[in-house]
């Protein structure tokens, strides 16, 4: 998974590089720089001291000493005035001058604190924004593994607005999973009929009421009726016009499962795989409930996951960053996979 967002002290994590939130003399401080420093070793500071300190928004590299990380990279965020100093074009550059030193030392893999948002005020969920938006820029035309790491659940903070809307979809759709043994018929009916509200007009039974027509015509859906996953997930990327890379990318999918899955057409994904694509394919909900449905997989409305990424296709919010934003927010696991 290129953008991870992760709950673990940085000190603990093992990266080619890990980034350290410090202020501009590099001689330490105290927060997530004072962690470092105190893990590293008193090495770090003896280097450190011959950096000549770092401007706001730059970046310098050290070797990571006692610490798991071979290199920390060092950059000094912005202190909050109110955000009408540059504040964020200065935190997006940590970001970036960071992310083009590990690429010019050829890192594979890097892990980020939320750089200014302790000591420094920056609001945590601007902070987290602008993180996100960096780190997901940058991956889409990098192969690199970021990590976002978030120390403690406080600083972990999805804008109000964002958080509240999501909550009330998630009210407003939640159907609570009835216990398999009490479910009523009527359940078991809506069940069905919802069931069958999914399923193309031609493979109705004969009993069945009649249904709204399915959004594809019928010989098209006959004509790949009997896709698999892999098939459909390939016609659908040579439909839409879009690359390899620009499809696993936007799915937050390492380049080496991808081709497992483009060289075997009967590859079963997990279900957060097959919606990670259905997000790069940016499918609307039907499109979506189709691939899956290859896979083995439905929607449900009892279950949190699948009302939060129903919540950003009904929203035709297609970033997957934002969307792992958001679940990581309500303790959901993350689109895209682990290789
Ligand atoms: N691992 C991961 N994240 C951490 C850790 C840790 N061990 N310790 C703290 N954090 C988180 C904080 O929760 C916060 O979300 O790092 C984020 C950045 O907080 P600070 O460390 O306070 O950094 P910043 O806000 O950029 O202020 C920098 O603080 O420590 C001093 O010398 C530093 O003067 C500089 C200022």
């Amino acid at each position: 998974m290129p953008l991870e967002i992760i709950r673990n002290d940085i000190t603990k994590v093992q990266a080619d590089a890990i980034v350290n939130a410090a202020n501009a003399t590099l001689l330490g401080g105290g927060g997530v720089d004072g962690a470092i420093h105190r893990a590293a070793g008193p090495e770090l500071l003896e280097e450190c001291k011959r950096l000549g300190g770092c401007e706001t928004g730059q970046a310098k590299i050290t070797k990571g000493y006692q610490l798991p990380a071979k290199y920390i990279i060092h950059t000094v965020g912005p202190i909050w005035h109110g955000g009408t100093s540059d504040e964020e074009l200065l935190l997006r550059n940590c970001y970036k001058n960071c992310l083009s030193l590990a690429k010019e030392y050829q890192l594979e893999s890097i892990a980020f604190p939320l750089i200014s948002s302790g000591a420094y005020g920056y609001p945590k969920d601007k902070a987290l924004q602008i993180a996100i938006s960096v780190i997901g820029d940058f991956l889409l035309s990098n192969e690199m593994t970021v990590y976002l790491v978030v120390y403690d659940k406080t600083s972990y903070v999805l804008s109000e607005k964002l958080f509240s809307s999501i909550t009330q979809y998630i009210d407003d759709k939640y159907i609570e999973e009835a216990p398999r043994d009490h479910r009523s018929r009527s359940d078991t009916t809506v069940q069905l009929r919802d069931t069958i509200l999914e399923f193309p007009e031609q493979s109705l039974p004969e009993q069945a009421p009649r249904v709204r027509k399915s959004k594809r015509s019928l010989d098209e859906v006959v004509k790949n009726m009997d896709e698999t996953f892999s098939q459909m997930l390939l016609r659908l990327i040579d439909e839409k016009g879009m690359t390899d890379s620009e499809t696993y990318k936007r799915a937050n999918i390492d380049r080496k499962l991808f081709s497992k899955i483009r060289n075997d057409i009967n590859y079963k994904p997990s279900k957060p795989t097959a919606i990670a694509f259905a997000i790069a394919l940016q499918l609307n909900l039907d499109e979506t409930k189709d691939l899956l449905r290859r896979a083995g997989f439905a929607l449900s409305h009892s279950c949190k996951f699948d009302l939060i990424i129903e919540y950003f296709i009904e929203e035709g919010n297609y970033n997957i960053f934002e969307i792992n934003e958001a679940l990581f927010a309500f303790d959901e696991n993350l689109l895209g996979v682990k290789v």
